[in-house]
């Protein structure tokens, strides 16, 4: 297939490219360090004809420092995206596959013993600062035991950037309903692997933690390390996409968890990854980020059953190559 990567030159981006090419697919890069904006509809123009799939990747990513991001993150990540949807429509693109992100849920899924399935809202920062890292159950405050989200569980963006990979599905999914088109939209959990972006209030915890070790700086564990997340390999993100080209159904957006199915404590990725490399061990700080979630785990079955993509590179083996691998 003719396919248009966005984003083409990041550190996702790069490694989806790689992995099209591979598998004998025509791509065309678009991105801005190679001059060529998302948002300019004449690039757009002049790119789009013949192409059978637009691959979204380009965006405004991480956490951003404070609310002065946000212009920028509504400006490449929705304006962007809305542009790019208009240029598809009119060039007769009629299939997307969008990198969007597991932060648009919020808090992950939980279990209540008395509630059952819950989603809690922000915790407070009175909790927090008691060293209360566990959500509670938001009808009766009991403890609750986390459980994996699915694809039908309600947004809930808690920051710029998470609000921003929302409306993005949003404006795939009108796209979709107007045009006909299909609209995948791949729901990425922690991504980390060589060339990732070095640290930068934009990074995840992934990269902070191996530029701190190779600077000879101790990793810095926030809250009590018990915090989960999904790390999933950006070469099984790069799989994922190419499982995606033929995806989804016609006048609808899909969407679909991209994870490993092998969640793992924050503590544990940094031990991991200040043993594999011969230390500074990790410090447990009991810092908090109001804004953080603290369990994010997600179900991969609907992208086994519905793409028949299931994440390849195990937790240790991709934390292996990671230690050493090369970062941007
Ligand atoms: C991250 C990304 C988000 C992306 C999502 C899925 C960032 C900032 N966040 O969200 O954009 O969509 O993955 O791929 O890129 N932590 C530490 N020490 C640190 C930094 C963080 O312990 O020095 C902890 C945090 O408190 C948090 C966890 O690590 O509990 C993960 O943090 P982070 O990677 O920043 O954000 P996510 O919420 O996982």
């Amino acid at each position: 297939m003719n396919v248009l990567v966005t984003g083409a030159a990041g550190f996702i981006g790069g490694h989806v490219a790689e992995a099209l090419e591979a598998r004998g697919h025509q791509v065309t890069a678009l991105d801005l360090r190679t001059g060529e904006d998302v948002r300019d509809a004449t690039a757009l123009g002049r790119l789009l004809p013949g192409v059978d799939v637009v691959v979204h990747q380009a965006a405004k990513v991480g956490l951003g420092v404070d609310v002065a991001d946000m212009p920028g993150y509504a400006s490449v990540n929705v304006y962007g995206t809305a542009v790019l949807l208009a240029a598809m429509a009119e060039h007769g693109v009629g299939r997307l596959v969008l990198a969007s992100s597991m932060v648009i849920y919020g808090e992950g899924a939980y279990d209540c013993p008395r509630h059952g399935r819950v989603r809690p809202g922000p915790r407070s920062a009175e909790d927090l600062s008691r060293g209360r890292f566990e959500p509670r159950c938001p009808r009766c405050g009991a403890d609750l035991v986390a459980a994996a989200i699915d694809e039908d569980a309600a947004a809930d963006p808690r920051n710029a950037y998470a609000t921003t990979k929302l409306a993005q599905e949003h404006l795939a999914a009108s796209w979709a309903r107007e045009t006909g088109g299909t609209a995948v939209a791949l729901r990425y959990h922690n991504v980390y692997g060589p060339r990732m972006p070095r640290d930068t209030p934009y990074s995840g915890v992934a990269a902070i933690f191996r530029s701190a070790l190779e600077a000879g700086r101790a990793p810095r564990v926030f809250e009590d390390g018990g915090q989960r997340r999904d790390f999933v390999h950006v070469r099984d993100v790069a799989d994922a996409n190419v499982a995606a080209l033929g995806g989804g159904r016609p006048g609808t957006l899909t969407a679909y968890n991209i994870a490993s199915g092998e969640p793992q404590t924050v503590g544990r990725m940094a031990r991991e990854l200040a043993a594999l490399r011969g230390g500074p061990e990790p410090v447990v700080t009991g810092e908090y980020r109001l804004g953080d979630v603290r369990h994010i785990v997600a179900s991969p079955e609907r992208a086994a059953t519905e793409l028949g993509f299931r994440a390849r590179v195990g937790f240790g083996e991709g934390m292996k190559e990671f230690a050493t691998a090369p970062l941007a």
